[in-house]
């Protein structure tokens, strides 16, 4: 008897959905619809279109949903055992993977691959199996399946194998390592998060670089295994201007701006202060420290700028369940702490530092930011680079490190920083400080354009026709 498959033609993968559920203390559930592109890029093929997305319960209240089989239509959540999910997503994707690709290591205490490492890729093995046991059943003859990020590395080759029927594309989101720093990672382990990836008809990555590293990778640890009729894609994800143009002039986010202004103030001889603004996840990949001290260098080297400037960093928590994470965002705080003792006077305060997530107070700022500093260590493209510029009211200089995968859209526009060198971060502030207002609207025009060159519904759309027409061998 033939098999019963499901009935989706389309079907997206990843660790964290597009919704989450919390419980209030009535039990009550509410579900909260997240952003992102590829939200918005799948909502390009219509609702009614079939397909299917697929990913982990994170907290209790996804749990809970799971459990009372609550679900929003189009979604299915995966109640993966809770010591699982967390060995598989903290220990291996959030540690080993996100480290090695963001090159986060610090020698000589890390990295240790011990027994502990072992039994967290078992529980990350058991985790990627059952989102490939999930898609084999949910997906129709011959779907086209979409597996996100380094949470899911081996789901290609385990659907492949239960399902060689079905089309299927692993997309990273974050950057690829360079071979000598992948080869970190035990020689069994390398060999296979590339095998597992390439179980599919097609790799995707947001740009060329990464993609190079990937196939540099796959060169070093594989030798003679490397298939190379697995088809290597780069599609690098813009923003998504409609959205955003609509979405920062609601009444919430002029607000915010009045708020922030407020707290900005204007310099002793009355004219408006100019302000850096940083916003990012508090993840040590973004480099927030090191632009703190930046800033903090600015301060002491060119003190005309003392009183007349501001930086507007919003550092929102993120991964809390590390404890590095933890004392990376005690760090964020400490420095800008120190910085405002340092340097602070009663009516100017030189960082203004939020850590409590609000989207519409993120649009403000992107709004009124004279400078925008990312500068990233690594990054798989930086979406923050190119909001801004979308989304700015009077143009916006754009800092930007050599290293976010955006440079190679935005580099052209902006003043380009390595984001170790602080001292150069120091005057590539400076110099974007200056720029002035004519040029700095010019450049911004520019990098809206190049920003918004592939919108996430295209995105979307190009990576599935890619997908269906890439079938191995085909
Ligand atoms: C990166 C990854 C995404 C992930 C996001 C947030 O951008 O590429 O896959 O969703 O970080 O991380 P989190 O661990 O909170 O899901």
């Amino acid at each position: 008897m033939a098999p019963t498959h499901g009935t989706h033609p389309v079907l997206v993968a990843s660790n964290r959905g597009p919704v989450s559920y919390t419980k209030d203390e009535s039990g009550e559930l509410t579900a909260k619809r997240g952003g992102g592109g590829l939200v918005s890029g799948l909502s390009a093929i219509g609702p009614d279109a079939g397909a299917l997305w697929v990913c982990s319960a994170l907290g209790d209240g996804d749990r809970e949903a799971v459990r009372r089989g609550v679900s929003e239509d189009g979604v299915r959540m995966l109640d993966i055992d809770a010591d699982t999910h967390a060995a598989a997503y903290n220990g291996i994707a959030n540690s080993a993977l996100w480290f090695v690709h963001h090159m986060l290591y610090q020698t000589p205490l890390e990295p240790v691959f011990d027994a502990g490492f072992r039994r967290q890729w078992a529980a990350y093995e058991t985790y990627n199996q059952a989102f490939a046991e999930a898609l084999a059943e949910e997906a129709a003859d011959g779907a086209a399946v979409l597996v996100q990020d380094y949470h899911l590395t081996l789901v290609p080759r385990m659907l492949r194998e239960l399902r060689p029927d079905l089309r299927i594309g692993h997309f990273s989101h974050t950057p690829w390592a360079p071979a000598d720093y992948f080869r970190l990672l035990p020689d069994d382990i390398a060999a296979k998060v590339l095998h597992g990836i390439l179980g599919a008809d097609r790799a995707a990555f947001l740009t060329r670089r990464w993609a190079d590293a990937f196939t540099d990778c796959c060169r070093a640890v594989l030798g003679d295994d490397f298939d190379p009729d697995t088809r290597i894609g780069v599609h690098g994800l813009g923003a998504d201007a409609d959205f955003l143009r609509e979405r920062s002039h609601r009444e919430d986010v002029d607000e915010r701006m009045a708020a922030l202004r407020e707290q900005i103030g204007t310099a002793p001889d009355g004219s408006a202060r100019k302000t850096i603004v940083r916003v990012d996840r508090t993840e040590l990949s973004k480099n927030i420290v090191r632009g703190l001290l930046a800033y903090r260098e600015l301060l002491e080297d060119r003190p005309e700028w003392r009183e007349r400037v501001v930086h507007v960093a919003f550092a929102y928590p993120s991964r809390q369940d590390l404890a590095v994470y933890r004392d990376y965002t005690a760090e964020v705080q400490r420095v800008a702490d120190e910085i405002n003792s340092a340097y602070g006077t009663d009516g100017w305060t030189p960082v203004v530092l939020h850590v409590k997530d609000d989207f519409a107070r993120s649009l403000a700022a992107y709004r009124l930011a004279d400078v925008a500093l990312v500068n990233p260590i690594r990054d798989g493209m930086n979406l923050v680079a190119k909001e801004v510029p979308v989304v700015s009211d009077d143009g916006c200089v754009l800092v930007l490190s050599r290293e976010a995968g955006a440079y190679e859209e935005l580099g052209d526009d902006s003043v380009v920083v390595n984001p170790y060198d602080v001292s150069g971060t120091a005057e590539a502030l400076h110099e974007a400080l200056l720029v002035p207002a004519g040029e700095r609207a010019e450049r911004t025009k520019r990098l809206a354009a190049a920003a918004t060159a592939l919108p996430p519904a295209q995105w979307f759309l190009d990576q599935l026709q890619a997908v269906r027409s890439a079938g191995a061998g085909g």
